[in-house]
């Protein structure tokens, strides 16, 4: 270890996660499940094993789908029959073997879907807009989602506590919802996709309803010191996309997060240094409003996750691609050996 990454290598408590390092891998969608099942198997424990082995402070997994309707892409997995709950429990006895903290990402991809993904049925959405664009992986169009309805909207916020139940019996150290880059919760946020006259509609703090409902639901069945979030701006059919006035939606969307108790946040944008407003990053502005635990992510290297955790301004320093290029990340950092660079059209099944 060399004098610059003192920070990232120092022990740390969150929550309920004594963490080895400030360290923790993003959630990383890499479709390696029984596209019938929603089960994980052997490659999967082995891929989450090793990473756990290499020291990184927390996992966060994958998405996890709560339902058959939750899910957009193939092969994906779930957390939503006793199979996928006992698949997963290999998983985690295996990072736990390892001294490693694992979370599951529970998550419902909304209208970023179509009929073939989801039974026949048309995908649930806060409104009946369709996404422009074609499915990543299955490469079929978007097809119209159908707006939920009341009973509908309750029936997914169960779900996603039950989800987060089952996280539970699977072993798992906590969960992170869901909530960015496009998907259900982030189609209720966003006024492009949300255009609901209900509670669940209207202005930004309006439309954040159905977030605060899941997150308390869900903070009601593992405790609010095994909770995490995340949101963003940008989107996975919109990546361009950029609050009109970011500082004001930050605060708008921490006094949510105030409202229902929650403690660890994981703002989420690509480009870590970005300058969004006033000369702040997302991070900066977030600390400002913010005195909870921060997981910073988006392109960073070592020096900038270094900097953030110095200056305080994000607690733990999450890597997405780099830990699906390097098995061995933090070895590698330590020892600074050179990293393998993210091959984004390589088999991705490869390099488990
Ligand atoms: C292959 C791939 C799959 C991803 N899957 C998810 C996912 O399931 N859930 C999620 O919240 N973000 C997902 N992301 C976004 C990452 O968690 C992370 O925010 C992004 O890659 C930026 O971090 P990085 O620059 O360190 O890779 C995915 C990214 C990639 C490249």
């Amino acid at each position: 270890m060399n004098q610059t990454t003192t920070k990232l290598f120092e022990p740390v408590t969150i929550g309920a996660w004594e963490l080895r390092t400030r360290t923790a891998m993003a959630p990383l969608t890499r479709c390696f499940a029984d596209d019938e099942t929603g089960e994980v198997g052997p490659d999967v424990v082995e891929y989450y094993r090793k990473r756990a082995a290499d020291g990184i402070g927390l996992i966060i997994t994958e998405g996890i789908i709560i339902s058959p309707l939750a899910k957009g892409y193939p092969r994906v997995s779930g957390l939503y029959t006793q199979s996928q709950v006992e698949a997963w429990k290999k998983v985690t006895d295996a990072v736990h073997a390892e001294g490693g903290k694992i979370i599951a990402q529970i998550w419902h991809v909304g209208r970023i879907s179509h009929k073939g993904m989801t039974g026949g049925l048309a995908p649930q959405a806060p409104s009946a807009i369709k996404a422009e664009g074609i499915a990543a992986r299955s490469k079929k169009p978007y097809d119209e989602p159908k707006e939920m309805s009341s009973e509908e909207i309750q029936e997914v916020i169960k779900q996603f506590s039950q989800a987060a139940r089952n996280a539970i019996s699977a072993g798992f150290d906590g969960v992170e919802i869901h909530g960015a880059h496009g998907y259900l919760i982030d189609q209720f946020n966003s006024e492009i996709t949300n255009t609901r006259t209900d509670r669940y509609g209207g202005d930004l703090s309006q439309r954040l309803t159905f977030m605060k409902e899941v997150i308390a639901a869900v903070i009601d069945v593992v405790g609010v010191d095994r909770t995490l979030v995340r949101f963003s701006a940008h989107k996975v059919d919109n990546v361009d996309y950029m609050w009109e006035e970011p500082e004001k939606a930050v605060e708008t969307f921490i006094e949510a997060f105030k409202e229902v108790g929650l403690k660890m946040i994981h703002p989420s944008i690509l480009n870590f240094n970005r300058i969004l407003e006033n000369n702040m990053n997302l991070y900066e502005l977030v600390r400002k409003y913010w005195d909870g635990f921060i997981f910073g992510v988006g392109d960073l290297d070592i020096e900038t996750a270094e900097d953030a955790l110095n200056k305080e301004i994000i607690d733990v320093a999450v890597f997405g691609r780099p830990l699906i290029s390097n098995p061995v990340f933090l070895k590698k950092v330590r020892n600074g050996e050179e990293l393998e660079p993210y091959i984004g059209k390589v088999h991705l099944k490869t390099l488990v």
